[in-house]
């Protein structure tokens, strides 16, 4: 399968929102991806529904919704609203995770559950097959441009044996401090999506950077 490249619009520059969105759409990016933190789950705030709707407005590609908030199940229903293809929930915010999946699916939605860097894989042994892609965490979420977690090689590995056991149909997404120098491995233990923030956006020529980055993992 072709490997997916999902620029992180946390990292773009909000004031100039339109061109980076279409900057990605005339890229090689394959997905949007939209981070949506409240402040109490992370320790940041970043933004909420008007930012998407404004953002989905413009933007051609997937959008790949990664809420970093408590309660998402309240909000299911705004996101497929907003135009949301893929909505990850964390799992450390989903006391009955199972029942959040369905009904991002029963939207219309694709679901898909993101780890922090300290929850191990086996916590989704018995969900694995209801879910369309799974989001390790690769930094501790709240906050772009961090450093990449060296123990998520091991974690994207033990994934893609549960998922091949399980024989599952999930998507291994990965977020946090990725560039050329970790990309590769990542792909080599199975990854299938590398979310890019601050590589993408603060480099000097980003669409560059994304084909550069593309050509990289395929
Ligand atoms: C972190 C977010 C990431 C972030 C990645 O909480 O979930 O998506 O934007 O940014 P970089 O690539 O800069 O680490
Ligand atoms: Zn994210």
């Amino acid at each position: 399968m072709e490997k997916l490249v999902a620029p992180s619009v946390l990292a773009a520059d909000f004031g100039n929102l339109q061109r980076d969105v279409e900057m990605v759409n005339n890229s090689k990016a394959d997905w949007f991806h939209i981070d949506i933190m409240d402040g109490v789950f992370v320790p940041n705030i970043s933004f909420g529904m008007p930012v998407l709707k404004a953002i989905g407005q413009h933007a051609n590609k997937t959008l790949d919704v990664h809420l970093m908030i408590v309660e998402p199940d309240k909000y299911i229903q705004t996101f497929a609203d907003l135009g949301t293809d893929i909505l990850t929930v964390h799992y450390e915010a989903c006391t009955h995770l199972h029942r959040t999946v369905q009904a991002i699916k029963a939207a219309g939605m694709k679901a898909g559950v993101a780890l922090n860097p300290h929850t191990p894989i086996a916590v989704l042994e018995d969900i694995i097959g209801d879910l369309d892609l799974v989001c390790i965490m690769s930094v501790n979420p709240g906050f772009g441009g961090q450093s990449f977690i060296e123990n998520t090689y091991k974690k994207v590995s033990q994934l893609k044996h549960l998922i091949e056991f399980s024989n599952a149909n999930t998507l291994i997404e990965i977020d946090g401090g990725v560039t050329d120098k970790n990309a590769n491995k990542l792909i080599e233990v199975g990854a299938d999506v590398l979310v890019a923030g601050s590589f993408v956006f603060k480099s000097e020529n980003p669409t560059e950077t994304i084909e550069n980055l593309k050509a990289l993992i395929n």
